[in-house]
């Protein structure tokens, strides 16, 4: 077999190391591929090479010593070993690769010396947590999920891997599908939000842009949906904290959205932190094998999360990281990250027959599979280029993708007397708070790569859609947490002279992602105290919330006329933002999580039961509310409005569904106003009796249109029998005859149009 890339491979390595490559068993891969890309036999035979020490390298995953961000308070890049020190482990077969690393020349250099100098020349794999883009940042996950575009989530996927995998990075550890149903907890941000649904079709798209039609393409990253599973439900919100929810409410909330990310191919997974009922994720057979290999017959790799094994220690689990290990692995959790344990104690756990070979085999063969299905052994260094990598960044198309995403991301709650968009010029316009200017919180969380300093600030993108830049005053007002010294005043007087007041406040970015949950979903009190002094003034206010979760709001903020929701929308924040605030685009996001009344509420998801006491009203004695909140949200999942006025008419519902057929519903949307309106029409279902109780409302189908003024359009939906499954009496999906309620509505708490139809029994 000819290989033109060979010339290529050499130039990286040098002649002597091609020699030793070109002989190497890793080599034999390389002539051995089938045409169907299935794994090859000679993997097994390259197992077969292979010392005990060497297998536990190849199961063992560490951050690079030459990182590139600190991507959450545990990850500090300078901790570890020297980059020398890691190529040399790298070398000696005790690393299966390295995570976070920053650029390809690095990369390149610690492959090239595998490839050059390790006994059998085993690629080593590059991962990374690409979150929300690589170099171009997009909107944090939640926010995309506002967009209920999941197609759009699956271009900036693609994006981020084509950037990422032109910097060495054949790995993202993403998507992350934890359904988030208590706001408290930070990494809601990393999400798609409290609905199972969406989530399934976020997982989905994720991973098809992540991974591309191809693995082997150069442009192509290998997912990890994480973190397996139900992370999301911690109790109480905090980050870490155990889980302890049924099997039904595991299989029926919290496991779809993984097992969607599953059939749309992701090649691996990552064990998560929490325990769920005692057992901890990572050290847990039902989870990695019962579910994961026998029922979901996942073939792809599990690897732990970052000393997720050792943490077992802590947790009371294991007694000491020999025991950690031996348990993470016996579980089914192929691959260690960070803590060295298989590499620790793998071979002697194997040699004292404490762990059969042939496991340790099947887990070495995973590995390697997936270094084959990237392409890895036919050319160790296809990702690996740094003038691609340059020539990849920041490209024209993915700032314009940037700022297409994070226009669809932006959620208009609240537009009283139509105070948005403003006109761009003619008004006076007043730029308040501590989120009004400066290269500060416009990525959000979870960027390693991107850089603030790139990103596009509010005041910036304003005053580029105002044609008299003269307009615009920006005032600070109060730092995030702590007052500036006279910033009130400042920015009441900022007020009083303008005509309108954008007031830009909320979470910083530190205040949501890993470990940082919250006991108070609120807007921290400095910035409400800024809020009601410049309400004060009588000036119209438009509150533009950045934010990484839920917030209740209360006050001031609560009472605005409008409300944007901005999240972190990534590089291009600015411009996106008053492309929606001045009518340029047509806010088009909804809410993926329910905005909460109070703290106290959490978790909240709209999808709840009904109990035997609903209420109907706060005054009603005995039933299930709070004394000051109802068990509903001040903004519901779905809710977002447009500069149109929709209105909802015209339900066609077949009554009767039969039990082999299928139904169709639709419902007329008119835009009753003077401009152009984007709907998202949501259905949603509930269904009446069963021997399982069901949720008040379950979101089954969506669709967005695009209606000019007095334009009306017929949205159809078809659901089968899939869409009115649950998890019965025997934890398996069940349907069950009866009667269904319908809603075709703007919101899991609005009325749009409803009726009901009964389906028949089988
Ligand atoms: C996080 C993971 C992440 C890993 C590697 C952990 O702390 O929980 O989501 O992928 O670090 O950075």
């Amino acid at each position: 077999m000819v290989d033109t890339r060979l010339s290529r491979r050499a130039a990286l390595m040098g002649a002597g190391a091609i020699a030793a490559w070109a002989t190497s068993p890793a080599r034999a891969l390389l002539m051995q591929v089938p045409a169907d890309g299935a794994v090859p036999a000679s993997i097994d035979a390259l197992i077969a090479t292979m010392t005990l020490e060497e297998k536990a390298g190849q199961l063992t995953l560490n951050a690079a010593a030459w990182g590139g961000g600190v991507a959450t308070a545990l990850n500090p890049p300078s901790t570890g070993p020297s980059f020398e020190g890691q190529v040399a482990d790298a070398v000696a077969g005790k690393l299966t690769g390295v995570f976070n690393g920053n650029g390809a020349v690095m990369a390149e250099r610690m492959q090239r010396a595998v490839m050059k100098d390790s006994r059998l020349k085993i690629p080593l794999i590059f991962a990374a947590d690409v979150i929300h883009g690589h170099r171009t940042i997009f909107p944090v996950p939640l926010a995309e999920a506002a967009s209920f575009d999941p197609d759009l989530a699956m271009r900036t996927a693609r994006a981020a891997a084509s950037e990422a995998a032109a910097s060495g990075i054949d790995w993202t550890f993403a998507p992350m599908v934890d359904i988030a149903r208590d706001q408290r907890w930070g990494r809601t941000v990393e999400g798609a939000g409290e609905d199972v649904r969406l989530g399934e079709l976020f997982a989905a798209a994720r991973v098809r842009g992540f991974q591309g039609r191809d693995l082997t393409a150069n442009d192509a990253v290998m997912a990890c949906v994480k973190h397996f599973a139900a992370y999301g439900a911690a109790e109480s919100g905090l980050d870490y904290n155990i889980v302890d929810v049924s099997e039904r409410t595991l299989r029926e909330v919290y496991l779809p959205p993984y097992k969607a990310g599953f059939d749309a191919g992701a090649a691996s997974t990552m064990a998560s932190f929490n325990e769920i009922a005692g057992i901890p994720a990572t050290g847990n057979p039902w989870l990695m094998k019962t579910l994961l290999r026998d029922e979901w017959r996942f073939p792809g790799l599990v690897v732990s999360d970052y000393t997720g094994d050792e943490e077992m220690i802590a947790a009371g689990f294991a007694k000491d990281g020999r025991d950690a290990a031996r348990i993470a692995f016996r579980a089914g959790v192929d691959m260690s990250m960070q803590s060295n344990l298989y590499m620790l104690h793998l071979p002697a756990l194997v040699r004292e027959g404490v762990v059969p070979q042939a496991t340790l085999d099947a887990s070495v063969r995973r590995v390697l599979a997936v270094k084959h299905r990237l392409g890895l052994f036919d050319d160790p260094f296809r990702r690996i280029d740094a003038k691609r990598e340059k020539a990849r960044s920041r490209t024209k198309a993915n700032l314009a993708l940037a700022r297409e995403a994070a226009r669809g991301s932006i959620v208009l709650l609240k537009n009283d007397g139509g105070l948005l968009p403003l006109p761009s010029s003619g008004k006076r316009i007043a730029l308040i708070g501590p989120f009004a200017s400066g290269q500060h919180d416009l990525n959000g969380p979870w960027v390693v790569y991107g850089d603030n300093a790139n990103a596009v600030d509010l005041a910036t993108g304003v005053r580029a859609a105002l044609k008299d830049k003269a307009a615009l005053t920006v005032v600070a007002g109060s730092e995030v947490e702590k007052p500036i010294p006279g910033g009130i005043e400042a920015a009441v007087a900022a007020a009083q002279a303008a005509d309108v007041v954008l007031l830009a406040i909320g979470e910083s970015e530190g205040m949501s992602g890993e470990a940082q949950s919250r006991t108070e979903i609120i807007v921290p009190p400095v910035q409400q105290a800024l809020a009601q002094a410049v309400a004060a003034t009588g000036k119209p206010v438009v509150v533009v919330l950045k934010n990484g979760r839920a917030l209740a709001l209360t006050g001031a903020v609560r009472d605005a006329p409008a409300i944007l929701v901005t999240w972190f929308l990534g590089s291009e924040s600015g411009h996106a933002t008053a492309d929606i605030l001045f009518g340029a685009a047509n806010p088009s996001g909804r809410l993926p999580i329910s905005f909460p009344f109070e703290t106290g509420q959490e978790p909240y998801h709209y999808d709840h039961k009904a109990t035997g006491r609903p209420a109907q009203t706060l005054s009603e004695p005995y039933k299930a509310k709070y004394r000051t909140a109802m068990n509903a949200a001040l903004y519901p999942f779905g809710h977002g409005l447009t500069y149109g006025t929709i209105g909802y008419s015209a339900l066609s519902l077949p009554p009767t569904m039969a039990w082999n057929g299928t139904i169709d519903i639709a419902a007329t949307v008119t835009n009753t106003g003077t401009r152009a309106a984007e709907e998202t029409v949501q259905l949603y279902l509930r269904d009446r009796v069963a021997t399982i109780t069901r949720p008040i409302r379950e979101l089954k189908a969506f669709r967005k249109v695009r209606l000019a003024p007095g334009a009306s359009e017929t949205v159809r939906f078809t659901l089968t029998r899939r869409d009115l499954e649950f998890i019965g009496m025997e934890m398996k999906a069940t349907v069950e005859p009866g009667e269904f309620d319908v809603w075709i509505a703007p919101s899991a708490q609005a009325e749009g149009v409803t009726g009901r139809f009964v389906l028949g029994a089988g």
